[in-house]
């Protein structure tokens, strides 16, 4: 257990981060939504008199052809746009140098994601710094950068990060492997497509792992202190809509109901987190990223399950809420009958998607770093709804130890 005093403390940080917050002006996407709706997205553009815009894609999604038809559509309306497809999962602060150089070269206007949540936050540094005088990695941390954002749209390929939403973006730092955060209302998108259409391709395991990251943002908002009554409509309504599909994409990519509501439930999820924050399991999620390069999705889908064991005796109430509008049982069983349900169809998911219980490149020798790294993070930027100390921290990683 951490000492009382220690528990005030990060209370307070959290206290003056929430009253920041308040201050903080709203931004919202224009939202496109259905089959096509990545190609409709070129309307808009259009209508904002924009010429030249940089589309920001891995070389993968390229190779796909999932680009093509909205590089067709742009052209057709007389838009050339600049391709830079050089982003990498978990993008590094030389992939975010390399895009703006292109962005410069090119005397783009503007910025286009079209990818997972990768492209989408290296997207939006680029089109910052495109506009401001500092370097994406001078942009680290909150509200650093004076002028607005470059003008920027989001296709989002996945269905988890729901950076297409959110004033977040992270960046990996390589000099010590961390993962950085960019926090800026500024770089919320204008406005994003979530065409169904276009994650059909996405492979059973990343659509697992994605779609868990996704339910990890709803789940964290919804017990996080900073929550209120429009981010529990949100998280509530996420957290539902990816109950409900993410088994269903996960088995049948081509089916676009399915699709549809993930990509729905990812957005709303990321309304949710935007707001209220994420928690431990981002915390140290964010470590196993920076260190090993375990996708962002697959980390929180480990962690997720354990944090809401650990938290359990503290949220009951909360978990108990989600089990009923999820379905998975009645008011009358108890808030803590109710609150076990859901965090055993969480583990039943892991299974059915065949997401292992353990990390494989965990060391334990690396665990102490770890923790210690994941709770700074976490005490310092989320507002945990129970907090945990180094031992207990460290107890929870030895369980994600391969045997
Ligand atoms: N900004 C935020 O609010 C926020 C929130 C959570 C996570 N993140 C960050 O987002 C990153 C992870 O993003 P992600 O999980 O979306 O994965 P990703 O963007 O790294 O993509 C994962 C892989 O999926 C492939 N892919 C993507 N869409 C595809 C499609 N439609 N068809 C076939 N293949 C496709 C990509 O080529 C890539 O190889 C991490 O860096 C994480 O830290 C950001
Ligand atoms: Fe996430």
């Amino acid at each position: 257990m951490l000492f009382p005093l220690q528990t005030l403390f990060y209370k307070f940080v959290m206290l003056i981060t929430k009253i920041i917050m308040f201050f903080v002006p709203e931004s919202k996407p224009t939202v496109l939504s259905g089959e096509g709706s990545s190609v409709r997205l070129t309307e808009t553009i259009s209508h904002f008199g924009l010429k030249k815009p940089l589309i920001v894609t891995d070389a993968m999604l390229v190779k796909l052809g999932v680009i093509d038809p909205i590089v067709d559509s742009l052209k057709e309306k007389g838009i050339e746009p600049v391709i830079f497809d050089g982003v990498e999962p978990d993008p590094s602060f030389d992939v975010v140098d390399a895009g703006l150089a292109a962005l410069k070269q090119g005397a783009c206007d503007s910025v286009l994601a079209i990818g997972g949540g990768s492209s989408i936050d290296a997207a939006k540094v680029m089109a910052l710094a495109g506009s401001n005088d500092k370097s994406p990695r001078e942009l680290e941390g909150k509200f650093v950068a004076k002028n607005p954002a470059l003008p920027l749209f989001a296709i989002p390929t996945t269905a988890g990060t729901g950076s297409e939403v959110t004033v977040a973006a992270v960046i990996t730092d390589k000099t010590d492997s961390s993962k950085k955060l960019v926090l800026d209302p500024k770089i919320v998108p204008l406005a994003a497509a979530l065409d169904p259409r276009i994650m059909e391709g996405l492979p059973p395991h990343i659509t697992a792992a994605t779609g868990m990251d996704a339910l990890t943002h709803a789940v964290e908002a919804y017990i996080a202190t900073f929550a209120t009554k429009e981010t529990d409509a949100y998280a509530v309504a996420a957290t539902r809509m990816i109950v409900s599909n993410l088994e269903t994409a996960y088995e049948d990519g081509s089916n676009m109901p399915a699709r549809e509501a993930m990509a729905l439930g990812s957005f709303y999820a990321g309304m949710a987190f935007t707001k209220a924050f994420v928690g431990y399991v981002h915390a140290i999620a964010h470590q196993f990223g920076g260190k090993y390069h375990t996708p962002h999705g697959l980390a929180n889908s480990l962690v997720l399950p354990h944090i809401l064991e650990f938290s359990k005796d503290k949220i009951n109430d909360r978990l108990a809420n989600l089990a009923v509008e999820c379905e998975l049982g009645q008011r009358h069983e108890g808030d803590s009958v109710l609150a076990q349900k859901f965090i055993d169809r969480i583990w039943a998911m892991n299974e059915a998607m065949g997401i292992p219980k353990t990390l494989d490149a965990l060391q334990a020798h690396d665990i102490p770093e770890i923790a210690k790294a994941a709770l700074h993070e976490a005490h310092y930027t989320y507002p945990v709804p129970k907090y945990m100390d180094m031992n207990q921290c460290q107890a929870l990683l030895r369980k994600l130890l391969p045997s």
